[in-house]
C-alpha cells in the first residue's frame, strides 16, 4: 500500500506532539509538513518546539529538521503537498472553522482534534468503536463545499472518551437512560506540564471552560444517526458532568454512574465490556486497541500512572463495577488524554478514512 503523504498543523503544540510523534513512525502515512503560528514557522522543527517537548518519548529524528510552515499563510502550498492534514491549531473558535474549512475547500481532507466543527451537522465526529457510520455524512458535505476530495471530520472530546465507550456496549441493549459523571482531568488537557502550570501541584481546580457541555452533549452527536445530509443527535441518555483538573500530567479518570430501563446483572454487563469489538479491531487498523476496554477487577485499579498507556494509550480501562443506591451501577474508567483522547484518537481516525476509501 502506498503511504499517503500527511501534514500537522499547530504541530509544535502539546496535541501536535503527539501527532508528530505517532506520524514519524506509521506504516500508512509520510509526515512532510508540519505548520504552526508565523511565530514558528522558517524555524527547524526542533527549533521551534525547543524546550516545550512534552512528551516522554524523545523527538522524533525524522521530524526535527522539517522546517516549520505557517498553518495560513503557507496553506495553498501545503495542501498541494499533502494527501491530508491532521488539525491540533488553538485559535479562536471562527479561525479554526474558517482555516479548517479553506484547508477542505482547497481538496485537501481534515482530521481534527479541535472542538470548532464538532456542532457542524454535516460534520462526522467519530470514535471509530463507536459510530463509523457516520462518515457517509461526509458526501452530503462534499457536496456543501462543492469539493471531490476534501472534506473535515473530527474526534470528540477527550473527556468523554473514557467513559462513552464503556456505556456504548451497555446502551441499547439495556435501554441506558441516565448518566451522572465525575471527570479527573490531567493538565496536559490543557496543553501544559508542572512546569508550565506550576499552580497545579498539590492542587485541584473545580472547573475547566465548556468542559462539561462538551460531555453532556458530545456523547449524544456520537449516538446520533446520518439522517441524508446530517446527523440527526440521539435524544437519550440525560446526562450530568462535573468536570476538574487535577494534578496529573497525562490520564483522564471519570466515575460514573448509570440507570438503565432494564437493569443488567454484573455479570451482563462484564460479559458486554469482554466482547465490545468495533471496526478498528475488525478491520486491524494500525493504531487500534486489541481489546478496546479492559476490565479490572482489582479494587485499587484502573490508576492514572500505571493504566494509562495500556495498549499504547489507545485502550480504556475500567474498574470498580459495583450497585449503587441511587443508580443502578457505578464504576470508574479512565483513557490517555492525548493519545486515545487527541491525537491517538485522530490517527485512529484517519486510518479508519483510508481503509473506507474516503482518502483515495
Ligand atoms: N491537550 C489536549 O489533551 C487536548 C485534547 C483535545 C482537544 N484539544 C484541543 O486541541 C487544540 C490544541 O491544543 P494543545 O493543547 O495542543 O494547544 P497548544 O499546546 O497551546 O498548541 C497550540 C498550537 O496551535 C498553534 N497556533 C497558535 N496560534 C496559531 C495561529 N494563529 N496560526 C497557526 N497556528 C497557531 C501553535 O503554534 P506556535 O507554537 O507557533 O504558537 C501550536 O502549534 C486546542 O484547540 C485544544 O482545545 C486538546
Amino acid at each position: 500500500m502506498k503511504k499517503l503523504k500527511v501534514g500537522v498543523i499547530g504541530g509544535t503544540g502539546m496535541v501536535g506532539q503527539r501527532f508528530v510523534s505517532l506520524l514519524a513512525e506509521h506504516p500508512w502515512f509520510d509526515l512532510t509538513v508540519i505548520a504552526a503560528s508565523s511565530r514558528s514557522a522558517g524555524k527547524t522543527y526542533e527549533e521551534a518546539v525547543g524546550s516545550r517537548w512534552a512528551l516522554e518519548v524523545p523527538l522524533p529524528a525524522s521530524a526535527k529538521d522539517i522546517v516549520v510552515k505557517s498553518a495560513v499563510e503557507d496553506m495553498a502550498d501545503i495542501a498541494a503537498q499533502v494527501d491530508l492534514v491532521f488539525s491540533a491549531v488553538d485559535m479562536k473558535k471562527e479561525e479554526i472553522q474558517a482555516l479548517e474549512e479553506a484547508y477542505a475547500k482547497l481538496e485537501c481532507p481534515v482530521v481534527s482534534n479541535n472542538s470548532a466543527h464538532r456542532w457542524t451537522p454535516d460534520v462526522p465526529m467519530v470514535v471509530p468503536e463507536i459510530n463509523p457510520e457516520h462518515l457517509a455524512v461526509i458526501a452530503a458535505q462534499r457536496k456543501r463545499l462543492g469539493t471531490k476530495r476534501g472534506f473535515i471530520a473530527v474526534k470528540s472530546n477527550c473527556s468523554l472518551q473514557s467513559y462513552v465507550p464503556a456505556l456504548h456496549p451497555l446502551k441499547d441493549e439495556f435501554g441506558l437512560n441516565k448518566v451522572l459523571v465525575c471527570t479527573y482531568q490531567a493538565i496536559s488537557g490543557a496543553g501544559k506540564t508542572f512546569e508550565t502550570w506550576p499552580e497545579m501541584v498539590d492542587n485541584i481546580i473545580p472547573y475547566i471552560g465548556g468542559e462539561e457541555e462538551k460531555s453532556e452533549q458530545e456523547p449524544l452527536k456520537l449516538w446520533g444517526k446520518v439522517a441524508g445530509d446530517h446527523i440527526e443527535n440521539a435524544v437519550a441518555p440525560s446526562i450530568t458532568a462535573q468536570c476538574l483538573r487535577v494534578p496529573c500530567s497525562n490520564g483522564h479518570m471519570a466515575a460514573v454512574f448509570a440507570s438503565f430501563d432494564r437493569k443488567p446483572s454484573r455479570e451482563e454487563i462484564l460479559a458486554r465490556w469482554a466482547a465490545f469489538s468495533g471496526k478498528p479491531q475488525q478491520l486491524g487498523l494500525p493504531s487500534a486497541p486489541k481489546q478496546f476496554l479492559h476490565y479490572f477487577e482489582e479494587d485499587n485499579r484502573p490508576q492514572t500512572k500505571l493504566d494509562r498507556n495500556l495498549e499504547g494509550g489507545m485502550a480504556v480501562s475500567v474498574g470498580r463495577l459495583r450497585p449503587d443506591t441511587q443508580y443502578d451501577y457505578k464504576f470508574v474508567c479512565l483513557s490517555h488524554n492525548t493519545l486515545r483522547g487527541a491525537a491517538g484518537g485522530g490517527v485512529l481516525l484517519a486510518e479508519l478514512l483510508r481503509a473506507e476509501g474516503w482518502l483515495d
